[in-house]
């Protein structure tokens, strides 16, 4: 049976498993997916173990994602552009191939919430890797400009260095009051029951706060948005969901549908 695995550290939270196997269910797919625990200075060795036993293809999550950038022989733009791979397999070539699959993950999400994205002003608040691979699709998906917010304003440009003129980067406080349709919280403050500290102003033409965040209930940001008026509120799952799909459709050439999956998934962080 064809062998599939995330990496990570620490693994054991990882929803990848039950989404990929719901998956493999779904689209009458004969392979397994497993957990890997690698040691924070060791993900090379567990690849290339996981190789040499027999493994097709993986997804690769913190803190892996610039090693697996690093050992990849071959990389798509969009992980070019990320800096960051979360997606892997041995190519027909023979050489390992690396992607990544957060960007569009998002921008399917955002398009299954009616979000349109043509000509679309974001506020992108936090600029760690989360960001910075969303960028580009989002980008590609044609927003006009993405408002690029983060409490330490070097991380911010540094991103935005890596695009043009419709990156714009600054700190929390000095974030241009334009309006903006979208707003994502790519911070990890959600992570620990915070917010990024941005002020109301910016919510006023706002249609969806999307935070990248999940969990059981509505994060801190979704909670604050709805408090000042955003009607409509998404966490992260939608988009976890949808870049597991990409990564799934790359190795086994059949699109699974998102929505029973994740249903599955609410029902099992309700649990
Ligand atoms: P990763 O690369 O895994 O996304 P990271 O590099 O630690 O993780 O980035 C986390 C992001 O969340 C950063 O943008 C961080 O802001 P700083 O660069 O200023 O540290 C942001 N972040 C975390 N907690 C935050 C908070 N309470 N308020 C605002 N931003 C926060």
């Amino acid at each position: 049976m064809d062998r599939y695995a995330v990496f990570g550290n620490p693994i054991g939270q990882s929803k990848s498993p039950f989404i990929h196997s719901q998956f493999a269910v779904q689209c009458a797919q004969q392979m397994q997916y497993e957990a890997i625990l690698a040691p924070v200075d060791g993900f090379a060795d567990s690849w290339h173990h996981f190789v040499a036993s027999g493994g097709k293809g993986g997804n690769v999550t913190v803190p892996f994602k610039q090693q697996a950038y690093q050992l990849a022989e071959t990389l798509s733009a969009r992980a070019q552009l990320a800096g960051a791979v979360n997606t892997l397999y041995t190519d027909r070539a023979g050489k390992l191939y690396g992607d990544n699959t957060d960007g569009i993950g998002l921008v399917h999400d955002l398009t299954r919430l009616n979000i349109d994205l043509p000509g679309c002003t974001v506020l992108l608040v936090g600029a760690g890797g989360a960001s910075r691979g969303v960028i580009g699709p989002l980008l590609d998906a044609g927003v006009s400009q993405i408002v690029l917010a983060n409490r330490t304003v070097d991380k911010a440009q540094a991103i935005a260095a890596n695009f043009d003129s419709r990156v714009l980067a600054c700190g929390l406080t000095d974030i241009p009051q334009q309006g903006y349709s979208l707003i994502i919280n790519a911070t990890s403050s959600g992570l620990s029951g915070g917010r990024p500290d941005i002020s109301t102003q910016h919510l006023k033409q706002c249609q969806l706060a999307y935070d990248m965040v999940y969990g059981a209930e509505p994060t801190a940001f979704m909670s604050w948005a709805k408090q000042h008026g955003v009607t409509r509120q998404a966490d992260g799952l939608g988009m976890l969901v949808s870049q597991a799909a990409a990564a799934f459709t790359i190795w086994r050439g059949v699109t699974p549908d998102i929505a029973p999956v994740m249903n599955a998934l609410k029902q099992l962080l309700q649990a």
